[in-house]
C-alpha cells in the first residue's frame, strides 16, 4: 500500500509537536511499502500558498526530544479563512487545489482549537482530515489531554518553585502569571503543583477584597509570603459581568496602563493593603524546550493512534485520549468547543480544600 500524506503545525507552538509528527511517520513508515510525506511550511500559510517539502523518515528520526517545530508554524485566524487575501486569493480553494495538486490521501494537522476549525472547514470541504491536538492550555473539547500541556505544566511550577525561595527570604508578596487567556487548566494544575496560595483563573472570576483577605489572612497566621498564580486571562466578578464589548473597551483601557492582569492586580493588592507586589511573567518559556516524558509517550500514543487511522482509511476525526484511552473522534462533536475548567472539578475542590483562594 502507499501513502501520501500532508503535514501542517499550525498556531502557536508547544513543546511534542515533533514527537508527535514523528509517531505518525514511524507508525506509516514501519507498515507501509510506500510513503511520501509532504510538510507544509508555517501552517496554514504553506498550504494556502504552497510551499512545502518532500520529507523522507530521516527528517523524523532524532526529533522525540527536540521542542518546537520543524515545520514551522503561523497563526492564520479561522474568522479570516474565508476572506480573500491581499490579493484577492481564495484561502480554501488555494488549499484544496494545493492538497489535490499533491494527490494527498489525507492531511494531518497538529494545531489547538483555531487550527481544529480551520481542520474541520476543510473536511466539510470534502478534505480527509486528521487533527491532532496540541496545545499547552489543554482545552480542547474531546479530549482529555493535550500534548504540550504537561511540559508546560513542568515549566509553570518550576518557575513558582523558584519564586517560592525569593518569596521566602524577603517575605514578599509574589504573582506568577500563567499562560491561558480563555482556560485556567495550566494555572490550575502549576498553581496546585506549585503550592501556590491564591489560584486565579479565567472560569472562577475574583473579588479583589478576598484576595487581599486571603493575603492578610496568611499574614495573621505568621506566613512571611504568599504566591498567587494568575492566569492572563483572570477576570473579577465586576468585570465578568460586562457586556463583551465593554470588557473589550476596558482591555483596551487596561492595556495603556498596565502590561497584563498581574500587574493590575498587584497595583490593587498595593492600594488595598500597602503589600508591594512583584510580578514574574514566564511567557513563551511555558512552550518552550523539549517535551516532558509524559508528553513523548502521549505524542507517540497519538502519533502512532494517526498512523493507524490513515492506514484504516478513516478520516475526518481528531485522535484524542478519552479516560487513558486512545480515541477517534469526530471532528463535527468536538470543532469550536472549548474544554474549560469547572468550578466543580475535582482538583478545585481539593485546592480549596487545603486551603488555596480562588478569589471567589
Ligand atoms: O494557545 C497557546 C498560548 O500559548 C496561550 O496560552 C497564550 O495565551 C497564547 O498562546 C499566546 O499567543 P502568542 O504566542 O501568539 O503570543
Amino acid at each position: 500500500m502507499i501513502k501520501r500524506i500532508g503535514m501542517l503545525t499550525s498556531g502557536g507552538d508547544c513543546q511534542a509537536l515533533n514527537a508527535t509528527m514523528r509517531g505518525v511517520v514511524k507508525g506509516l513508515s514501519n507498515n507501509l511499502d510506500e510513503l511520501e510525506v509532504y510538510g507544509f511550511d508555517d501552517g496554514y500559510k504553506g498550504l494556502i500558498y504552497g510551499k512545502y517539502r518532500m520529507l523522507t523518515s530521516k527528517d523524523f528520526s532524532g526529533i522525540l526530544t527536540q521542542g518546537g517545530t520543524i515545520l514551522g508554524t503561523s497563526r492564520q485566524p479561522f474568522k479570516l479563512m474565508r476572506v480573500p487575501d491581499e490579493n484577492g486569493l481564495d484561502k480554501v480553494e488555494a488549499m484544496k487545489q494545493t492538497y489535490y495538486k499533491l494527490c494527498l490521501d489525507c492531511l494531518v494537522i497538529l494545531g489547538g482549537n483555531g487550527t481544529q476549525k480551520t481542520a474541520n472547514l476543510l473536511r466539510e470541504e470534502g478534505l480527509n482530515i486528521i487533527h491532532l491536538p496540541k496545545t499547552i492550555d489543554n482545552d480542547i473539547y474531546g479530549t482529555d489531554m493535550t500534548f504540550g500541556f504537561q511540559s508546560a505544566v513542568n515549566i509553570a511550577t518550576n518557575a513558582i518553585d523558584c519564586i517560592h525561595t525569593t518569596a521566602s527570604s524577603h517575605g514578599r508578596v509574589f504573582i506568577v502569571e500563567i499562560m491561558g487567556h480563555k482556560v485556567g487548566s495550566l494555572t490550575l494544575h502549576a498553581g496546585v503543583a506549585g503550592g501556590a496560595d491564591i489560584i486565579l483563573i479565567p472560569e472562577i472570576p475574583y473579588d479583589i477584597k478576598k484576595v487581599t483577605a486571603a493575603i492578610q489572612k496568611r499574614a495573621k497566621a505568621g506566613k512571611r509570603f504568599t504566591i498567587l498564580a494568575v492566569a492572563e486571562g483572570a477576570i473579577s466578578k465586576e468585570d465578568a459581568e460586562l457586556p463583551k464589548k465593554k470588557y473589550k473597551e476596558k482591555l483596551e483601557a487596561r492595556a495603556k496602563k498596565y502590561p497584563s492582569v498581574s500587574y493590575e492586580i498587584a497595583d490593587q493588592i498595593y492600594k488595598e493593603i500597602g503589600s508591594e507586589v512583584r510580578v514574574t511573567v514566564p511567557g513563551h518559556t511555558q512552550r518552550g524546550g523539549e517535551p516532558c516524558p509524559y508528553d513523548r509517550v502521549l505524542s507517540t500514543r497519538i502519533g502512532a493512534g494517526a498512523a493507524q487511522a490513515i492506514m484504516d482509511g478513516e478520516y475526518g476525526i481528531m485522535i484524542g485520549v478519552v479516560n487513558g484511552k486512545i480515541k477517534r473522534v469526530p471532528l463535527e462533536e468536538c470543532a469550536g468547543k472549548l474544554k474549560m475548567v469547572s468550578p466543580k472539578d475535582q482538583l478545585v475542590v481539593a485546592a480549596k480544600q487545603i486551603g488555596i483562594s480562588f478569589g471567589d
